[in-house]
């Protein structure tokens, strides 16, 4: 039988498995190269997508737009203050609605739980827009992004993630790269390493591809000799924002300046974000922590997000290639 992946959900990022996440690297590269060259074909026609967000966006939000129109499909954009979803009506309600009006269902929310609830009352493809536990579109961007500005095979690539390690991006970051067989440093403070659930996962993980993990403290050992340094956020969506000062202590010495990137190694080494990024004080949150702790820069410094080295643009439009081909894989005629 030939190979698809119709009527998939993707509600985290272990849940695919190398083949599957190839494939829609693959699927992804094709529709970029069509959207370029104006040959793209439309496979979602008649199709109507629910976006449903409990959290602001700007990339995912665009980026299955987008995706959704250019494919010709048709999509209800849903958030708290304009459905009823959670005040007055529950998620179990809410997705048996939703699943008898529309194929397919995107969530970005708090709970994993939430979304594991809208695939099992929509009985539509759900696709996790980004959860407190994971963010597995994301990781289809940064990984296409990575094989794009690599000439090596996945499994000789080598990134390190450096920052908050129990967030989203930490817990998805350690999984996709071992998917396919990379070898991936997770760095930060012990205090915010991943739960052992999520470690033993992406042990799993480890061992069915052949890739290396690595968990460190020391940013040092993190990104030497490596191809890609991450990095995300301190504090994320739906944090309080009393947490900042404790991250601030704990996080300064995993910034990622100059040196950092020197530590590498590598003069080749690339900078990556999934974004948004605290890197000036050209934002409200920016100018605020200027006032309250006198930091003009935080995960990053200005200096390297505007560098050559930085690829986070380019990572940014690949949402929306690899959001496509999610949606036409799971989705398409
Ligand atoms: N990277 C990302 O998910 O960005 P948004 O929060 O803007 O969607
Ligand atoms: N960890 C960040 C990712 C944003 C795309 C957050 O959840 O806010």
């Amino acid at each position: 039988m030939s190979f698809n992946m119709r009527n998939r959900s993707l509600l985290k990022t272990a849940d695919l498995t190398q083949r599957e996440f190839r494939y829609l690297l693959d699927l992804a590269r094709d529709l970029k190269r069509a959207k370029y060259a104006k040959t793209e074909q439309q496979h979602l026609c008649g199709k109507n997508i629910a976006l449903i967000f409990e959290k602001t966006s700007t990339r995912t939000r665009c980026a299955f737009e987008v995706a959704a129109f250019d494919q010709g499909a048709r999509i209800t954009f849903l958030d708290p203050g304009s459905s009823q979803i959670g005040h007055k009506e529950s998620v179990k309600d809410t997705a048996r609605v939703l699943g008898r009006m529309y194929d397919a269902i995107e969530f970005r929310g708090y709970s994993q739980e939430v979304v594991e609830s809208i695939q099992k009352y929509s009985n539509v493809p759900v696709y996790n827009g980004l959860t407190d536990d994971d963010h597995p579109t994301q990781m289809l961007a940064d990984i296409l992004t990575m094989r794009e500005y690599s000439d090596k095979p996945l499994h000789d690539i080598t990134y390190a993630y450096v920052g908050d390690c129990r967030s989203n991006m930490g817990h998805s970051l350690m999984v996709a790269g071992l998917l396919v067989g990379m070898d991936v440093r997770i760095c930060g403070p012990r205090q915010l390493w991943p739960d052992e659930a999520h470690v033993r996962r992406a042990r799993e993980v480890e061992a069915a591809y052949g890739g290396r993990l690595t968990l460190t403290d020391d940013p040092a050992t993190a990104v030497k000799h490596v191809d890609f340094i991450n990095t995300d956020v301190w504090v994320s969506m739906g944090e309080a924002k009393e947490i900042w000062k404790s991250r601030i202590d704990l996080l300064r010495p995993y910034q990622v300046n100059a040196a950092l990137m020197a530590a590498s190694g590598n003069p080749m080494v690339r900078f990556m974000h999934c974004l948004p990024a605290f890197h000036n004080t050209e934002t409200t949150v920016g100018r605020e922590i200027k006032e309250h702790f006198g930091l003009s820069e935080l995960e990053v410094t200005e200096e390297v997000f505007e560098s050559e080295a930085a690829i986070v643009f380019e990572q940014a439009e690949n949402r929306m290639h690899t959001i496509k081909a999610l949606m036409v894989a799971t989705l398409g005629d």
